[in-house]
């Protein structure tokens, strides 16, 4: 299961609509000139290293997740590494239909206008389709979806307006190919890899480049989350986190519209595209 169901969509006691933290460093005159990521589901897997990338490469960064406690451990990591990084941390559930404007409300509370945005938290349901809870999978669907679109609209028009800035959709080899068993979370994939091409070639000429970023099955905590860990995907092969992120911030940096990482998935996606869409989706079965 992706998280523990709230009793309440609206009031959860344990959590404020959203929370601010920023490091020292952050409040610190210089380094107001200095670039800054906001990246989501940053407190690990793919997202954390994204954000470990761009502290390395001389970005402040706001980072976002779900858990609050995560998250820390998260910074703490990162200004060990990097310790001249400003660092802003914005707990914030995006499950929750008011996630990404409470998202929006602390960034722009703290004054903060991110150069480039990295749509990166996302989950997934493991399990027969009639089976598995819908609460889950309307969360899911919040998460990996509603929320990236409305991020994406309440930060885009800074961007526009500057005439400069750059987006990342972590998408997912599943836009690309259905994964039964993991099939409302696969919908969701293909919708974040459709949305960013189209979004890419709307915002063409504006100073602002979108990039899609597409990895086979990585090693995070994303298939156990998902309850997924006991599959042959999840016990196979599995990405470096830290590859995926460096491949991304790349690919990002160039401005080209997509990256499938590892290379080895490349071949897959070129194969599928001359296969029958019924008979790709059976072979992509997460079992
Ligand atoms: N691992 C793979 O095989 C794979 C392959 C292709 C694409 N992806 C995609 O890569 C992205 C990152 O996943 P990952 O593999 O790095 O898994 P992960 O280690 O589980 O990281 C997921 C991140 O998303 C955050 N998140 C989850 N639910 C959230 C919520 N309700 N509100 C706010 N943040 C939330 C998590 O923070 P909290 O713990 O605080 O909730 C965490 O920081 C996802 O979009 C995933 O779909 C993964």
């Amino acid at each position: 299961m992706p998280r523990k169901r709230k009793t309440s969509r609206s009031s959860s006691p344990r959590k404020r609509k959203g929370s601010t933290r920023r490091s020292r460093g952050a409040l610190n005159g210089a380094r107001r000139e200095r670039r800054s990521a906001l990246i989501t589901g940053a407190s690990s897997g793919i997202g954390l290293e994204l954000a470990r990338k761009f502290a390395a490469e001389g970005y402040d960064l706001i980072v976002t997740a779900d858990n609050g406690k995560k998250l820390r451990d998260a910074a703490r990591q990162i200004r060990t590494e990097h310790p001249d990084t400003g660092i802003t941390l914005v707990v914030a559930d995006l499950a929750e239909p008011d996630g990404a404007r409470a998202l929006h409300r602390q960034v722009k509370a703290a004054r903060l206008n991110p150069d480039v945005l990295v749509n990166n938290a996302g989950a997934g349901v493991w399990g027969d389709f009639p089976k598995t809870d819908l609460e889950d999978e309307l969360d899911i669907i919040q998460l990996n979806t509603a929320s990236v679109v409305a991020i994406t609209k309440l930060f885009v028009p800074a961007m526009i307006k500057r005439r400069s800035g750059k987006i990342l959709f972590t998408a997912s080899v599943a836009s690309l190919a259905p994964t039964p068993l993991l099939t409302v979370y696969g919908a969701t994939k293909a919708f974040v890899y459709s949305f960013s091409q189209a979004l890419g070639d709307e915002l063409d000429g504006t100073g602002v480049t979108v990039t899609a970023l597409l990895p086979g099955a990585t090693d995070t905590n994303f298939f156990k989350r998902a309850g997924a860990e006991h599959t042959q995907t999840a016990q196979g092969d599995l990405a470096d986190p830290e590859r995926v992120a460096h491949d991304a911030y790349d690919t990002l940096m160039k401005g080209h519209d997509h990256v499938i990482t590892p290379t080895s998935e490349r071949l897959m996606a070129v194969v599928s595209r001359f296969m029958p869409d019924r008979m790709v989706a059976h072979q992509n079965r997460i079992e």
